[in-house]
């Protein structure tokens, strides 16, 4: 099964990525974790892209598109893959489409008044992906799953967190449409507590 999450910023995407990977034993690809990765290495990749992603911008699509070509050529790819925050606009979609097209798409759908707060609140941890909610972790400093020291990304200050949330609504609500139209968009509401959307992404997906 070859899936792509779609959602805002704090919808929801990494954290339910987590269970459906378990679940369909699918690869989870989040551009954004390949992003902070090569930062954390000071890869020629990641000092090239700090800067934009510190600042909550997209990164080049000719860039951002060959990383993902790149991922999905692995053999863990060959049955199916889970995409989370690629792609993120027309181009990157259109790209895809040339390459390894997905079979569907997810869509979170959060009220915007409910972004904030969630990543604002967010704690992350660098070596495994996990995504917290600070209310919610017994020991605020410990990834729950991997032990490693968690921290607060750069991009999750009120300021940024605004200018991510309009480049969203530019560049990515259009996708919407576009796998509409396709007939492969499944929309879930992600308002509800986390074990809620997941059980109402494996319903959307069994149909
Ligand atoms: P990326 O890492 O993809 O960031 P994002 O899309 O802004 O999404 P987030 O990771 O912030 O949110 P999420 O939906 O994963 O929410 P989470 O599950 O953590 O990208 C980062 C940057 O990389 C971009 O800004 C860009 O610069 C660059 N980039 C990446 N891909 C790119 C591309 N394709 N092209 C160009 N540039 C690219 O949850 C958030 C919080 O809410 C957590 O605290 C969590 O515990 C909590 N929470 C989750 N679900 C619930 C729930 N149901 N109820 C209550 N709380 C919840
Ligand atoms: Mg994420």
């Amino acid at each position: 099964m070859k899936l792509i999450l779609l959602g805002a910023p704090g919808s929801g995407k990494g954290t339910q990525a987590a269970y459906i990977t378990a679940k369909y034993n699918l690869p989870h690809i989040s551009t954004g974790d390949i992003f902070r990765e090569n930062i954390k290495d000071r890869t020629p990749l990641g000092l090239k892209i700090k800067e934009l992603i510190d600042a909550g911008k997209f990164c080049p699509d000719d860039l951002t598109v060959e990383v993902v070509k790149e991922r999905l050529s692995k053999p863990d790819c060959t049955e199916g893959y889970l995409l989370d925050g690629f792609p993120r606009n027309i181009f990157q979609a259109e790209s895809l489409d040339n390459f390894n097209q997905p079979d569907k798409v997810i869509e979170i759908e959060v009220d915007l008044s409910k972004i904030e707060k969630r990543i604002t609140g967010r704690r992350s941890c660098p070596k495994c992906g996990g995504s917290y909610h600070v209310d919610f972790l017994e020991d605020k400093e410990v990834c729950p799953s991997c032990g490693d020291k968690l921290i607060i990304r750069k991009d999750d200050t009120p300021e940024v967190v605004k200018d991510r949330i309009e480049i969203y609504a530019r560049q990515t609500q259009p996708l919407i449409d576009f796998y509409e139209k396709q007939g492969k968009l499944l929309k879930v509401d992600g308002n509800q507590p986390i074990e809620t959307v997941f059980e109402e992404i494996v319903k959307v997906l069994s149909k």
